[in-house]
């Protein structure tokens, strides 16, 4: 059911709370990890502690409230969590006041919530995604109630508007335009954490993408797990194409995509819009080897792929193409693997973001033969690596002495202070120097050098 946040109780909760702290300036801390999606939630987490009287702050132990937004995807996104957590309890003895909450992921799934409710006593709450506008309620009943509250299971698959978010930048913003997953891989735990897919009225997500827009935000990410599954009133292919038909200078961006669900009509749009929707398109292949593909229930084969690749190359030359791998997948032979190398090879992706196959406790693939040793897998991933490296420094070469226009992004991490990090419309990641601050603004840049992962550029 698509709900608004106004017909719930979270504004009263909120205000509650709020009155709790009588005027006293309390701060929140949110950790986020995962994906963008979850980038995107801890925004509507902050926006939710902003109601409760909360500001923001980026140092732990400056916290009233403590919010770990977590990812369950691979298992090590899971420890690395749960051992931040297990950090956090020095905090609490120190001050006893201070409530620490688990979101994400990890909270919907039942073993971790149990495992939180016994030996992390100092965790006041946990809080499955799909019931993130419930944080105020659990939060009040933490603080005034001393209760603890674990919500897992809930099996409600509402879509919740109204939350305004913290934006972490005022130049780029993510926006949710589907939740959940249906579609059951085998491998994956989302369809287990997030419940069942489900679309935001179009009228809502193109408010929000004017909005953006007036406000002076220059990219916009649509996102979902399954973005171009998309279905309200329309379908993804009319979504996109109204958000571009929205005036003003600005690119749209989106992710993730199936490939059972990129429409001729689809590949149409995305051509037809240059300047406006971004030539890059993130297409998770997974494997490369078609009975890997079934036992993954991937619902496509590399022939049906390969001929996507063709249209979408067809219609916008010079799009850039990424995609996810898996490797080591149960029952993953020497072959199968060699035959994801030859897809490699094939399709050339401008970058590839490989994994590790990772055993999800409750779905199908956990309990499948031929689990991979991890040393194989390890020896797989390294292989796979190499050959893509070299791809993907094959695909920047021709960048290099081209003029591209950029999007400046922030203060590069690896260089000097004038040094700027700014993405091309393929989104590739370049850096340059300059005295003047350009954050936030799109510019021309001359590329001067080319590496694997990145582009070096001069302004013109
Ligand atoms: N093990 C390894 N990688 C996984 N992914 C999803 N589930 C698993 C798993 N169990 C990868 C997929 C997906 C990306 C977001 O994470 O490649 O596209
Ligand atoms: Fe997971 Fe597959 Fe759904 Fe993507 S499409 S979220 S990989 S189940």
């Amino acid at each position: 059911m698509n709900i608004n946040v106004k017909d719930t109780d979270t504004v009263k909760y909120a205000e509650l709370v709020r009155e709790l702290h009588a005027g006293n300036e309390k701060k929140a801390y949110v950790l986020t990890f995962g994906c963008q999606q979850n980038e995107a939630d801890s925004e509507r987490v902050r926006g939710m502690a902003k109601l409760m009287g909360y500001s923001i702050t980026d140092n732990p132990e400056d916290a009233a409230l403590i919010v770990v937004n977590t990812c369950a995807v691979r298992e090590h996104a899971e420890l690395k969590a749960l051992s931040i957590l297990g950090s956090f309890k020095s905090l609490k003895m120190n001050n006893p006041s201070l409530i620490i909450g688990v979101l994400g992921c990890m909270a919907a799934e039942m073993h971790i919530a149990e495992k939180i409710k016994k030996s992390y006593p100092y965790v006041s709450f946990t809080l499955e995604p799909t019931m993130i506008y419930k944080l105020p309620e659990l939060l009040w009943r933490a603080l005034s109630e001393k209760k603890r509250t674990f919500v897992y299971n809930s099996d409600e698959g509402n879509v919740v508007e109204g939350i305004v978010p913290v934006r972490t930048s005022g130049h780029k913003a993510w926006v949710s335009i589907m939740y959940g997953c249906n579609n059951f891989c085998s491998y994956c735990i989302v369809p287990y954490v997030r419940g069942r897919e489900r679309s935001r009225d179009s009228k809502e997500i193109l408010k929000e993408c004017r909005q953006l827009v007036e406000s002076g935000c220059r990219e916009i990410t649509l996102l979902g797990q399954n973005v171009n599954s998309y279905k309200y009133d329309m379908d993804f292919a009319s979504l996109i194409e109204s958000v571009a038909k929205i005036p003003g200078d600005f690119i749209i961006r989106f992710m993730t995509s199936h490939p059972k669900d990129v429409s001729d009509r689809l590949i149409d749009v995305f051509g037809s819009y240059s300047g406006k929707i971004a030539p890059a398109f993130h297409l998770p292949l997974q494997s490369g080897s078609n009975s890997i593909l079934r036992a993954m229930n991937r619902t496509y084969d590399i022939d049906k792929y390969l001929s996507t690749v063709e249209k979408l190359r067809a219609k916008v030359p010079g799009v850039a193409l990424t995609s996810d791998i898996i490797v080591g997948f149960p029952g993953e032979s020497e072959e199968d693997f060699l035959d994801t190398m030859s897809v490699l090879e094939k399709v050339r992706f401008d970058m590839v973001y490989s994994f590790i196959y990772s055993v999800r406790e409750g779905t199908r693939a956990a309990g499948m033969d031929g689990q991979i040793p991890y040393e194989i897998k390890s020896a797989r991933m390294t292989q796979l690596l190499d050959l893509q490296r070299q791809i993907s420094y094959e695909k920047n070469l021709p960048y290099v002495d081209r003029v591209e226009r950029v999007l400046v992004d922030s203060i590069s991490k690896s260089g000097g202070p004038n040094t700027y990090t700014a993405r091309t419309a393929t989104n590739k990641l370049v850096h340059f120097d300059s005295d003047e601050n350009h954050i936030g603004e799109f510019v021309n840049l001359k590329i001067t050098r080319a590496g694997a992962f990145d582009l070096f550029g001069e302004k013109i």
